[in-house]
C-alpha cells in the first residue's frame, strides 16, 4: 500500500499541465470520485487495523495534494483564456486612431514661403551643405581673415580649413549665378550649420530661405515690394514690415527685415522685448563685386537677395517659444500640426 501511495505521489506530481485539456485528464485521474486517489481509499479497509491510521492520514495528504495541484493550474488557465479573449477581441480591419502621418510644420512652411514666391516668377535653385570656403565666404565678399566671417561661426572639417559646412544659403546665389545668365530669380531653401550652443532660441542646424533676383534696373523698391508681398501673404493683410539697415558683405546697402510682433499686434511684450517689432531676416542690393566674382557685368545688371530663417517664420505663424521643438519630434508637438 505504501509503495503505491508513494509511485501516485510522484506520478501527481510529475503531471504537466500545459492547457485546459490535461487539467481536465488531471483532474479525471487524480481528483474525482473515480480517479486513481479514489480507488486507493477503496483500498483502506484492507489494512491492517493498527496501520489504518497512518495510511490514512497518508492517503489524506495525497488527496490535498491532488487538490491543490488541480486548483492552482484552474486559476493559471482561467486568467490566460480570459487573456486571449481580450486578444482575440482586438478587430485588426478597423483603421488606427491617428495612425495618418502628417507634414513637419518647418516642411509647411517652406512649402508655404515658397509658394509665395514662386507666384512672383522665382524658380528653385540648389546647392550642397557641405561648402567650400569660396562659395560660402570668399566670392560674397568676405575676404580671408576679414572681422566679418566671426558673424557666423563656423564648422570646419577638420584638417581642411578650404572645406565648411554652409553657414547660409547665400553660398547657393554663388552657384546659381556662375551657372546662369541673367536674368535670375531665383530661391533657395536649405539647412544651415553654425557653431553655437542650443538653446530655446539657437540652434546648431536650422534652415533658410534665400531669394535672388538679377536683371537690367531691379532697384530696392523691387525688393521692398517683394517682402512685402511675402509678409501679407505669410501672416495677414494687418502685419507691418520695416527695412532697418545693417551690414552683410555681399549686399550694399543691407538691411534687416523686421515685422511687427505678431503675439501682442506691436504693443510690446516679451517676445518682441517690448519694441513691438522682430526680425525674421536679412536683405540688400547684391554688391557689384559679388556679380563680377561670378562673372556677371555689373555695369548692366543689378539685384537683389534676402535670407529669411524657416524656424524663425514657423515660430511666429504658430507661436512656438522653443527652437528645439523643431527637432526632438515628440508627437504631442507635431500632431497638433496634423490637420492643418
Ligand atoms: N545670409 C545672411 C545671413 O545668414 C542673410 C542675408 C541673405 C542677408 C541675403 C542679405 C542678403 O545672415
Amino acid at each position: 500500500m505504501q509503495e503505491k501511495i508513494l509511485h501516485l505521489k510522484s506520478e501527481i506530481e510529475a503531471f504537466e499541465i500545459i492547457n485546459a485539456e490535461k487539467l481536465e485528464l488531471f483532474k479525471n485521474e487524480f481528483t474525482t470520485r473515480k480517479s486513481k486517489v479514489a480507488l486507493l481509499f477503496d483500498e483502506l479497509k484492507n489494512v491492517p487495523n493498527d496501520q489504518k491510521r497512518s495510511i490514512g492520514q497518508e492517503l489524506n495528504h495525497l488527496k490535498q495534494l491532488a487538490q491543490t495541484k488541480y486548483e492552482e493550474n484552474l486559476a493559471i488557465i482561467e486568467q490566460k483564456s480570459e487573456s486571449d479573449k481580450s486578444i482575440n477581441e482586438i478587430d485588426l480591419s478597423l483603421p488606427l486612431p491617428n495612425s495618418n502621418g502628417a507634414r513637419h510644420p518647418l516642411t509647411m512652411v517652406r512649402e508655404r514661403m515658397i509658394e509665395i514666391f514662386s507666384r512672383l516668377g522665382f524658380a528653385l535653385g540648389e546647392g550642397p551643405e557641405i561648402e567650400d570656403d569660396w562659395h560660402n565666404f570668399t566670392a560674397l565678399n568676405f575676404p580671408p581673415n576679414h572681422p566679418a566671417r566671426e558673424m557666423q561661426d563656423t564648422f570646419f572639417i577638420e584638417r581642411n580649413p578650404d572645406i565648411a559646412l554652409r553657414t547660409h544659403t547665400s553660398s547657393i546665389q554663388i552657384r546659381v549665378m556662375e551657372s546662369n545668365k541673367p536674368p535670375i530669380k531665383a530661391l533657395a531653401p536649405g539647412r544651415v550649420f553654425r557653431n553655437e550652443a542650443i538653446s530655446a532660441r539657437a540652434h546648431c542646424v536650422f534652415h533658410q530661405l534665400e531669394g535672388f533676383y538679377i536683371d537690367e534696373n531691379v532697384s530696392f523698391l523691387d525688393l521692398k515690394n517683394a517682402l512685402y508681398h511675402f509678409v501679407k501673404e505669410m501672416f495677414g493683410q494687418d502685419i507691418n514690415i520695416r527695412f532697418r539697415p545693417s551690414f552683410f558683405p555681399f549686399t550694399e546697402p543691407s538691411a534687416e527685415i523686421d515685422i511687427s510682433c505678431l503675439i501682442c499686434k506691436g504693443k510690446g511684450c516679451n517676445v518682441c522685448k517690448h519694441s513691438g517689432w522682430v526680425e525674421i531676416g536679412g536683405a540688400g542690393m547684391i554688391d557689384p563685386q559679388v556679380l563680377e566674382n561670378c562673372s556677371i557685368d555689373s555695369k548692366k545688371y543689378t539685384g537683389y537677395a534676402f535670407g529669411m530663417g524657416i524656424e524663425r517664420i514657423a515660430m511666429l505663424k504658430y507661436q512656438i517659444k522653443d527652437l528645439r521643438l523643431f527637432t526632438e519630434n515628440d508627437l504631442r508637438f507635431l500632431k497638433q500640426f496634423d490637420s492643418l
